[in-house]
């Protein structure tokens, strides 16, 4: 516990490493190559601590490239779902690698890319997934997400020398990994032995305890030498899972039929993700006092969760929401004005430092 005001997002550098050196360890034996998804995970103030462990960073807009290129550097992969005429010129003097989501779009653009000498690739839709939530499946009926028809795909190859193939979605599974990477091989292979490099996206749960990490690098590896290409991961998830924290204070305990702590922050604001995917936050489940811990906007379902504690909560009291690293710090917003959770950092050796404070400038500026 620090002295720090709340609400305030908490990093973990000592939980942190313990994703990156499965990362770097997985690199080693594997030769893939891990970029950081910035989709999930753009916290700069955490990269100069990631930078050894991974080979660079993807994106899905011209501002997580330039972020990526600016403040990770490394390997930089430039991925959009549709690039704007106005964007593409900065876009390449980012980009060691521009992903186009559609042939439309490399036909647009691809002469532009081949003149400033940028490696070019398409994303391909494999049609299947692991998602179970139509919402985050980009194998939906319908998808947008990449070109499916190997003719079209094949049509590409004078231009492209890589395709990025994301299609996991918090699999944990190895043998579900492995089955669905044998289909791939065995309905595009005959299309990615003529490539240089494939990027099998994110969504590999490779960081959590208990996954045969050793298993995935030979699958790997094997799929490297099978077609002669050079791997690439988009860890998001797995490289912070587990490694921060959303600290907030109690602000007011309400009976209506259920003790109700009503705290500092908002799900709506702060961990909106979970909200959107119907999930409730990681509280304390320790003690034997029950609380309903909920957010301070006017949301009627601004709810966290069910919580349990080891004594009664008194207003003041901290709490501590685990697992607000991914897709959190990300999506959070000035729902209702709340005040936004600052950013800090636990170095390892415990010593936290605040890297950053919002303050009502902030909020205004964000609107005009
Ligand atoms: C293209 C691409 N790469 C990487 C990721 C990161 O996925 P995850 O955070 O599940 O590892 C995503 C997530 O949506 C994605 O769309």
């Amino acid at each position: 516990m620090t002295d720090l005001q709340t609400p305030y997002y908490l990093i973990d550098l000592a939980k942190l490493r313990v994703n990156m050196e499965r990362i770097a360890h997985l690199r080693a034996l594997s030769g893939a190559k891990c970029l950081l998804a910035l989709k999930c995970f753009a916290t700069w103030g955490a990269f100069d601590f990631m930078r050894p462990f991974m080979d660079g960073t993807t994106s899905s807009s011209l501002y997580e490239l330039r972020l990526g290129h600016e403040e990770f550097g490394g390997e930089t992969h430039a991925y959009s779902v549709a690039w704007a005429d106005n964007e593409i010129d900065e876009a390449l003097g980012y980009a060691d690698k521009i992903i186009f989501n559609s042939l439309g779009q490399l036909d647009r653009f691809g002469t532009k890319a081949k003149a400033r000498g940028i490696k070019m690739g398409l994303r391909l839709n494999p049609r299947f997934s692991t998602s179970g939530f139509d919402l985050a499946d980009p194998a939906r009926p319908f998808s947008r997400l990449g070109e499916w028809d190997l003719a079209r795909l094949e049509s590409a190859l004078d231009r492209i020398s890589g395709v990025m193939i994301h299609y996991n979605c918090e699999n944990g599974d190895f043998d579900l990994f492995d089955a669905q990477l044998s289909r791939i091989e065995a309905e595009f292979g005959s299309f990615l032995e003529k490539l240089d490099w494939v990027s099998l996206g994110g969504g590999i749960h490779f960081t959590g305890e208990g996954y045969p990490l050793e298993k995935l690098a030979a699958r790997l590896k094997a799929f490297q030498q099978k077609f002669g290409v050079q791997l690439f991961l988009e860890p998001g998830e797995a490289s912070i899972t587990k490694s921060a924290s959303l600290e907030v204070s109690v602000l007011d305990i309400i009976h209506n039929g259920k003790d109700v702590a009503i705290v500092d922050s908002s799900i709506e604001a702060h961990m909106l993700d979970l909200l959107i995917y119907r999930e409730t936050a990681k509280l304390p489940q320790d003690g034997a006092h029950a609380y309903q811990v909920a957010g301070k906007t006017c949301l009627a379902g601004d709810i966290f969760g069910e919580g349990r504690f080891a004594a009664p909560l008194q207003v003041g009291d901290r709490i501590s929401i685990a697992d607000a690293a991914g897709y959190t710090m990300v999506k959070k917003n000035w729902f209702n004005g709340v005040a936004m959770p600052a950013i800090a950092i636990k170095d390892e050796d415990g010593t936290v430092r605040e890297t950053r404070r919002f303050t009502y400038d902030d909020y205004k500026a964000s609107l005009s």
